[in-house]
């Protein structure tokens, strides 16, 4: 049965999507190499622009999905999922479900008029829960039914910060979000950490802010992530970390790094393999 996993904040351009991806990939190359156990990874993406998708499923010149996630959304009954799965082209076990910009935009704009429209995405992933061992979500920069929807799914909440005072006070509302959330539909939602990401060490505030951070959240402090050419690079180039710079010698259950940045993710992924699987 798969873990569900949300990346998820209201704010925009926090390192949603790249760690998102880079989760994924990097729990399907973790996993691949472990005999015996179910190593298939499904990444969904909610965000209408459609990022996570291009980062890890399509070269450049591919042509947009035709149907997407938002079929599955809107449509009653929804098409079958399996349908639309679609592997990585660099990893084998690591698969995602198409999103086209267009048409999440206007399913976000329908689902409000739908019954039962805060659990959908629930409903389409338990038709494929026990195929994966992982399930990651990427949400969109606002609050609506897209957000909601992936976190009615989620067992777990991973939430990139931005190191900024005004990153951290902007927590609230998501908090508030999830409140609601598992008042009314999830009892059990986790947020397994908040993840400071694009981190510039040598500024005072992302120091202050990381300290601020670990009083406040000691036993949920993940990473920090670090600002990192190499991410922003790997994005560009439709690659995740973990492809765009391969850890050099990689022992079962460990990823040893090339650079820092496949590092720090590849921490992440540790850490999150040993906080829901064990
Ligand atoms: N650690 C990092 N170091 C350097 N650049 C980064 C890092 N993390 C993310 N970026 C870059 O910052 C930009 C925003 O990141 P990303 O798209 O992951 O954020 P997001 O939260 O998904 O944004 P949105 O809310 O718009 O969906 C991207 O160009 C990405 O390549
Ligand atoms: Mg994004």
């Amino acid at each position: 049965m798969a873990v569900i996993i949300t990346i998820a904040n209201e704010k925009g351009g926090v390192g949603k999507t790249t760690t998102a991806v880079n989760l994924a990939a990097g729990l399907s190359l973790f996993l691949a190499d472990q005999p015996g156990i179910n190593n298939r990874i499904l990444l969904i993406d909610m965000d209408p622009q459609g990022h996570a998708l291009l980062a890890t499923a399509f070269g450049e010149h591919d042509a947009p999905p035709q149907q997407s996630l938002s079929a599955l959304l809107v449509e009653s009954p929804p098409p079958s999922i399996q349908r639309l799965l679609r592997t990585s082209v660099h990893h084998p076990n690591l698969y995602v479900v198409p999103s086209n910009r267009a048409a999440m935009v206007d399913a976000s704009r329908v689902l409000p008029t739908l019954m039962a429209n805060e659990s959908r995405l629930n409903q389409v992933l338990r038709q494929v829960r026990n195929q994966f061992a992982f399930i990651i979500i990427d949400t969109p920069p606002n609050t609506g039914d897209l957000l909601v929807n992936a976190l009615v799914a989620a067992d777990h909440i991973i939430i990139p910060v931005e190191p900024s005072y005004l990153g951290v006070s902007g927590l609230r509302e998501l908090q508030n979000t999830i409140e609601q959330v598992r008042l009314h539909f999830n009892p059990d939602i986790n947020i397994l950490g908040y993840l400071p990401t694009i981190c510039e060490e040598q500024r005072i505030e992302v120091r202050e802010i990381l300290e601020q951070l670990e009083q406040r959240y000691p036993h949920q402090l993940l990473g920090p992530i670090h600002k990192a050419s190499d991410l922003a690079y790997a994005h560009s180039s439709h690659m995740d970390i973990f492809t765009y710079k391969p850890p050099r010698q990689r022992q079962p259950g460990q990823l040893a790094s090339s650079s820092r940045a496949t590092k720090e993710y590849g921490d992440l992924v540790e850490t999150v393999i040993q906080r829901t699987l064990t």
